[in-house]
């Protein structure tokens, strides 16, 4: 089996958009679009979003996602949301480590790791991000960059664990930049990141694992993205917000 008969993955990452009702609004029409059956659709909406986006995705191919739990189970953490909450919300996977959060919150590879735990007890599915700085990338240093990601995410986690976790690698330069990486050095990149799965959980895992590329993705090059053998899924930002420009995403007319 090629790894583009897998079913792919359309993640949506709204970040800190949409109200209640904005979510609502948007999910009642994305679930009426008749989606490329080949198609997993994925969005990560804002926690106070969680169960009216859960609601409204009711019955459709869309699953609901949280953008970040608490590395801690429960206690006195004014401000934070637990897996466990968001999992009693009605979520399914929750976005753990992306660039923004590593960068403005600080979160360590431990702290992902941390989260990553905390999600595998809630049965969220954990959907990780990896990438490299521009600086780095230049530097030569993407492949030991995202093999100390990876390491640290599925430390001492069994095979079994392991094969719960989606990747998405987002190079840091290509998010909300319109730069994306060439296609070959996004398919390198990925067949980089499956080896060291395959190297630290096992073959098999390593083949079924989801690898999604995430960075300045739109309506015009996801298609694509999507063709690649080497690339699972996308993961969406900005191009997410607008509910055409997903739409075109998620009903790809080139994909048979
Ligand atoms: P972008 O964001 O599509 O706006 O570049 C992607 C992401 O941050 O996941």
């Amino acid at each position: 089996m090629l790894h583009s008969q897998k079913r792919k993955i359309i993640a949506g990452n709204w970040k800190m958009h949409k109200t209640i009702g904005e979510a609502r609004h948007y999910i009642d029409l994305l679930s009426k679009i008749k989606a490329d059956p080949n198609y997993k659709i994925l969005l990560g909406v804002p926690f106070t979003a969680l169960p009216a986006a859960v609601e409204a995705a009711a019955g459709s191919n869309i699953e609901i996602g949280a953008q970040n739990i608490s590395e801690h189970a429960e206690g006195a953490y004014t401000g934070e949301v637990s897996a466990h909450m968001v999992k009693d919300a009605g979520a399914e996977f929750v976005i753990i480590g992306h660039s923004e959060r590593r960068q403005h919150f600080h979160e360590s590879n431990d702290i992902v790791h941390a989260k990553i735990r905390r999600a595998l007890a809630e049965k969220l599915q954990p959907l990780v991000c990896v990438g490299e700085t521009l600086e780095q990338r230049k530097e030569g240093h993407t492949e030991s960059i995202l093999a100390e990601q990876i390491h640290s995410a599925l430390s001492g986690l069994t095979a079994k664990e392991g094969s719960q976790l989606m990747i998405a690698y987002e190079p840091i330069w290509a998010i909300g930049t319109g730069l994306v990486a060439e296609l070959e050095k996004i398919e390198a990149v990925h067949r980089f990141c499956r080896r060291q799965v395959s190297d630290l959980l096992s073959d098999e895992v390593g083949f079924q694992f989801k690898i999604l590329y995430g960075g300045s993705v739109n309506a015009s090059n996801a298609a694509s993205l999507l063709e690649s053998d080497e690339i699972d899924g996308v993961l969406v930002g900005s191009a997410s917000l607008n509910i055409d420009s997903f739409s075109k995403i998620v009903n790809n007319p080139k994909r048979t």
